[in-house]
Parts: C-alpha cells; structure tokens; sequence
C-alpha cells in the first residue's frame, strides 16, 4: 500500500467550463492527481443554498463532470456530493460542534446575502446558505483529507474546517480528524480578454470569457480582439499584454514566452505576434479537450455509470466515518 497524502478538492456545478476555471483550478486537479490520492467532488448539495432552478443544477452536474473529465480529471476520482448522502448527515453533527457567531461571520455569507438583498426578486436567504461552511467541512473532513487545493477566498473556510475538527476532537477526547491545510498552488489569474481589468467569468457576458471547447474561429477571434492598450498611460506592462502572457505561459509555450518576453523588453514585441502564439496555444489545449469531449458524448451512459461507480466506491469511504463519528458521538448505530 502507498501512504500517499489525501487531496479533497470540490467544485460547484455549473454547465460550461473557460479558461479562467481551467487555469485557475482545474488544470492543478488533474496535475494534482499524479503525486497524491484524490478525491474531487461536484457539489450540488451546496449549489442549493442559492435559488435554482432543479432541472439545470441537474443539468449542470452532469455536464461539469463530463467536462472534467474531458480535461483529464481521472473519472476514478470523482464523485457527486448528493450520490453520498454522508455528508449531509455529517454537516448535521457538525452544525452541533460550530458556533453560530463564528458562522456569521463567514465573509461569503455576507457577501452572497448582501447580493441576494439587493436583487428585486428573490430576495432570499437559506439557512442553507448560513450553514455552506458546515457542509464544505463535511466535505473535507468525511474523507479525513490532508490536504485542500483552493485559492485565498476559501481560506476562512478552511479556518472554520480546522475548528471544527479541533472541537470535535476535544469534545470526543480523541485525535480524530485530520486537521486539513490548505494546498496553494502558483495559478495563473486569468482575466477576461475584453477588459483585463476583471476576472474571466461567465456572468460577465460572452465577450468575458472564452469556453475550452470553442471553436478554433471563436477562440482565434477572441484573442485577436484582445484588449492590449486602453490608451491610458501605465507604468510598466498593462494589464491586457499581462494577461496574454499569463495565458501564454499556461498554455505550456515555454519558449515562445521566452522570446516574447525577451522581445517585450528589447521594445520589439508586435502584440499581433503575441496574440498570434496566445491563439495557438490554446486551441492546441482546446482541440485535445474536444476530442475527448466528442468521445465523452458518443458513451454518455456508459460515463454516468463510471461516474455513479466512482461515487459508490468513494462513498465507502464516507460511511467508514461517519460510522465512527456517530459511535463517538453516542448516536444509534446500526452500521455494522
Ligand atoms: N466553496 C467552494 C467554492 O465556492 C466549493 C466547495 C464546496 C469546496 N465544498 C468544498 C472546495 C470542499 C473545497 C473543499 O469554490
């Protein structure tokens, strides 16, 4: 047996997949995978919290998982939160070893109820949403994770996971839980081409974001309109050349980074150039991801069944702890 260091990692369901998520994210999953055991869940429970609409959250579970799939998450390696029901139950426990003032304190709570305020319709706010935090620790704890890829906004969570288990483990007088920490990894931030003043999102429109399985045409087109220059004076690099050669590097064109830096400091870079190498290297990503997109859509079936596999597989290892959690916590047991 490898005593290989455990990785839990989770994402929110939704339907299309940009290079800012992939970057940003995904792409360290699936290089993650090959020095450590990983566990990468698609969680629907938490995409509730929110007002939805039930047909695309299930809509979108699928064409997420798909999607990771398609950029080479391991399918092995996933799991749908809601196929594990454990961690419902375990958020439930741990509702009861989290406090209320340090819940409301959570900076997403605040700033997601403020959004929900401020909409005229649906002005709405779950006690779902309160307890997020608890059922993210769930998440992490069920599977007694040492680790936790995720960027800076997610470190109060973390905080809150590791308080949790802290609690619970003093509260049982056993060192149960793992105290997990948080996995930073250098990723590039991505930001949207059309104004690289803010992040490449979805909710930012067409022009903001550019799909990893867009047509060549499309992501050429885009790049090619990329803003390089906003005509304000700034020192040193703007931020629209910036983002191209954080792009650049991403996308694995070592030595055309190299000498478009070079060029870039000597005051020869023709940003057409640039763009030019930019465009290229993502459609090379692009066109492996299609590939085996177009696979993944001749045998769905037989992927939702791998995947419902894989959730039945890592699901054991949910029901192992909670299991325990429920002996040392002196609730009926009747797992045996
Ligand atoms: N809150 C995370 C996000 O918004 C998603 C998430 C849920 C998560 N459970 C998790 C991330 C467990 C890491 C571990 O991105």
């Amino acid at each position: 047996m490898t005593s290989k260091k455990r990785i839990l990692s989770a994402i929110q369901p939704t339907g299309d997949m940009h290079f800012g998520n992939y970057f940003g994210a995904v792409q360290n999953w699936v290089r993650l995978q090959e020095q450590y055991d990983c566990v990468y869940g698609v969680v629907d429970y938490h995409a509730m919290s929110m007002p939805y609409n039930p047909k695309k959250l299930r809509e979108n579970t699928w064409s997420i998982l798909f999607n990771l799939i398609a950029v080479g998450v391991d399918v092995d390696n996933l799991f749908i939160q809601s196929l594990v029901p454990e961690h419902a139950e375990l958020s439930w426990i741990f509702n009861c070893f989290c406090s209320y003032g340090q819940l409301s304190r959570m900076t997403q709570f605040k700033d997601k109820s403020q959004q929900s305020k401020e909409k005229a319709t649906d002005a709405f706010i779950s006690a779902g949403l309160f307890g997020y935090p608890v059922l993210q620790a769930a998440d992490i704890l069920i599977y007694r994770a040492d680790y936790v890829p995720v960027g800076k906004d997610q470190e109060q969570h973390l905080e809150l996971t590791r308080n949790i288990a802290e609690r619970f483990n003093k509260q049982v007088g056993k060192d149960y839980f793992v105290l997990p920490e948080t996995l930073y990894t250098e990723v590039p931030k991505v930001m949207s081409t059309a104004d690289p003043a803010r992040k490449m999102s979805k909710s930012a429109g067409e022009k903001h974001h550019i799909n990893v399985f867009a047509d060549e045409a499309r992501i050429r087109k885009q790049i090619k309109s990329a803003v390089t220059d906003t005509g304000q004076a700034t020192e040193g690099m703007s931020a629209g050349v910036e983002n191209l050669f954080s792009l650049l590097g991403a996308s694995g064109k070592k030595e055309a980074y190299e000498y478009l830096r070079t060029c870039y400091q000597n005051g020869t870079l023709k940003y057409s150039e640039l763009k030019a190498e930019v465009a290229e290297g993502l459609v090379g990503l692009s066109a492996v991801f299609k590939d085996r997109k177009a696979a993944i859509e001749q045998d769905k079936k037989n992927i939702k069944n791998q995947i419902k596999a894989s959730s039945a597989q890592i699901r054991k290892r949910a029901q192992e702890t909670v299991k325990e959690v429920k002996e040392l916590t002196g609730l009926a047991n009747v797992r045996f």
